[in-house]
């Protein structure tokens, strides 16, 4: 405990029957007053923790009368003895639930508005109004609670990092808009009319920069933006632990990462068995269809092409010739599910793309039901069954099409599959997903885009396929995958100029453009760079994951709503006339 301040003398998680007999002095806010036939009890609360205060009109004399007076939520300093409960009256659920501080003086430091809701964990106050009240909600445990976690990991990670010679170093904030990637929120110069900053999407050039410097080994708690559609796990502004390291391959990245890891999960208590696995990108895609697997549970994706190459199904016997792939997911659990509850599932599936979801079903009591059986041969039924394990009570859920379609669709219906059959989930999942194709084949915009960013360096031996054959060529790049959520993603970087303008001219850019955006790069890797490469991990998932949370909101003090605003500040805001003028803007 750190050394207490002039108005309290310890803090209200920590009496014990070891203080009884103290003369103490706590600070902190009313959490709860009860009146009970002449003694009045107040539930003193601070971050620590909660302590009961107690006042007898017999001992308290004028802090009685105060204790009438006050509200939940004023702050208040009460000083008086520490004392056993009364035999009954002991709250086990409560750390410093044996005893109670009897009060001889109270100063009441504050009064307070009657709070919009209850300054307490499990509310189903909406989110709106929390937001709009943050400073209250963060005073409720669960709130504080996370905030703690999140400083205890940035600590943890901070301290691994030192100790392994990693610099930390801190880079701008108003940046040049390059393209690629998300959107860019933009800052008007003042000093250049016409001319924008951009805020960085994340240090990735600047940390490559510092490779060029020699710095060798770096890490920043970077803060990035990104003006990109929000959901529950991505805000406009988050953080990420950035790290860049000179001289290495791949493997020595996931070997320090993996170390780094083990230390600092393990001293949140959570325990990594090192080395983490190695899931292929094909792999991922092909067996859980989701480039970050939540493979804490079964469910895998099983491709029976082979089964329905000639068969009368024309379904799936149209999407193999063509050239597509008929696979199934086995439901374990399904074979009891009602028509109606099937056909959910074959709707959501179609809200993924799919054209249908066949289906069959082994109740537990041993028939079989499918509206697809009477297309289906013994044969077909029979090799399902043994290549399937299929036993009662299972359910077989059909894709059949172009692979990657089929893939995506049974991979979302997969997670949807975890509620609809309420399977447990325990524990945490690490892994490394590796190799993702270098580029990816953009159909709106009709030209190829990089599938992680166009700094990842290509696989060797795919070198010559860059122009040829772009779609097949592999590289060096590693997501780490937690719990199902992407949880950080990095790759070795380019570090020649040639190659690098190679790779921007088949993303489409001309040698001019390409020098117009990112000419300071191919520069300053003529200079000498290191070979190099590094990851980000994003912190503000990683702690939802430690802290139970399915939002990132509950580990960000002052986060955005999902329309990008802040309720409390009520950003984003016009500005005046005159800051328009000044920057040679106006509102159309
Ligand atoms: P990437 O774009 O994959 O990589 O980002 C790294 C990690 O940051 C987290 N993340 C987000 N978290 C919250 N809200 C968002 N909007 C958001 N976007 C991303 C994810 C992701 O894995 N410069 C590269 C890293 C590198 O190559 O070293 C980069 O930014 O957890
Ligand atoms: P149909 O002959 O189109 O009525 O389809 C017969 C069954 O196959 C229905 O249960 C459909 O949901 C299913 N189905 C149709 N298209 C597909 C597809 N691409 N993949 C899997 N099942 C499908």
């Amino acid at each position: 405990m750190p050394k207490m301040f002039s108005m309290h003398t310890h803090t209200a998680g920590e009496l014990t029957s070891a203080n009884i007999g103290e003369e103490v002095k706590l600070s902190g806010w009313v959490a709860r007053r009860r009146d009970h036939g002449g003694l009045i009890f107040v539930d003193l609360r601070d971050r620590e923790g909660f302590t009961q205060c107690t006042f007898d009109p017999d001992h308290s004399g004028e802090a009685f009368k105060e204790a009438e007076r006050i509200r939940p939520e004023w702050p208040i300093l009460v000083s008086g003895k520490v004392r056993e409960r009364p035999e009954g009256t002991v709250n086990p659920n409560m750390p410093t639930g044996e005893v109670e501080v009897l009060v001889s003086a109270i100063e009441v430091l504050n009064t307070s508005l009657t709070p919009p809701f209850a300054i307490e964990d499990g509310i189903d106050t909406s989110e709106e109004t929390r937001l709009r009240y943050r400073y209250l909600d963060l005073r409720r445990p669960e709130l504080y609670k996370a905030l703690k976690l999140r400083n205890d990991f940035t600590h943890a990670m901070r301290n691994a990092l030192e100790a392994r010679g990693f610099l930390d170093v801190e880079t701008p904030i108003l940046t040049k808009s390059t393209p690629e990637g998300a959107r860019d929120f933009i800052v008007p110069s003042r000093n250049a009319i016409g001319s924008f900053y951009a805020l960085p999407q994340s240090p990735q050039l600047f940390k490559q920069l510092l490779m060029v410097a020699g710095v060798e080994r770096y890490y920043q708690i970077a803060r990035c933006f990104r003006d990109e559609d929000l959901r529950a796990d991505r805000q406009p502004e988050f953080t990420q632990v950035d790290i860049e390291m000179s001289f290495v391959d791949q493997e020595d990245i996931l070997n320090t990462m993996e170390d780094i890891f083990k230390e600092v999960f393990g001293k949140l208590g959570v325990e990594i068995q090192t080395p983490l696995r190695r899931m292929q990108y094909k792999a991922a895609m092909d067996t859980y269809g989701s480039d970050r697997p939540d493979t804490r549970f079964d469910l895998k994706l099983q491709d029976v092409s082979h089964i329905f190459k000639n068969s009368s199904f024309k379904v799936f016997s149209g999407a193999l010739s063509n050239g597509g792939v008929v696979k199934v997911i086995n439901a374990k659990g399904g074979g009891d599910l009602s028509r109606g509850e099937i056909d959910k599932l074959g709707s959501f599936a179609m809200e993924q793309g799919a054209k249908g979801m066949a289906w069959i079903q082994y109740t537990t009591v041993g028939e079989v039901k499918s509206a697809i059986k009477k297309f289906l041969t013994q044969d077909e039924l029979d090799a399902l069954q043994s290549e399937l394990n299929v036993e009662p009570g299972d359910l077989l859920l059909f894709g059949a099409d172009d692979r990657d379609l089929v893939n995506s669709v049974l991979g979302a219906l997969r997670l949807h599959l975890v509620d609809v059959l309420g399977i447990k989930r325990e524990g945490h999942d690490f892994l490394w997903v590796v190799n993702f194709p270098m580029f990816r084949y953009d159909e709106e915009e009709k030209r190829y885009t990089a599938e992680h960013h166009p700094f990842t360096l290509p696989l060797k031996e795919d070198l010559d396929k860059i122009e040829s054959d772009p779609l097949s060529v592999g590289s060096y790049t590693y997501d780490f995958v937690m719990d199902g959520f992407e949880a950080g993603g990095g790759t070795l970087r380019i570090h020649e100029s040639d190659l690098q303008l190679r790779v921007l001219e088949r993303l489409g850019f001309t040698k001019e453009r390409a020098n117009e955006s990112f000419g300071f790069l191919l520069e300053a890797l003529k200079y000498g760079a290191p070979p190099h490469g590094g990851i980000a991990l994003g912190l503000d998932r990683v702690c939802m994951l430690l802290n139970g949370s399915d939002s990132i909101r509950d580990v960000i003090a002052f986060p955005k709503t999902s329309s990008g605003a802040d309720p409390m500040s009520g950003a984003p805001d016009e500005v005046s006339s005159r800051q328009l003028k000044e920057l040679g803007l106006s509102i159309r």
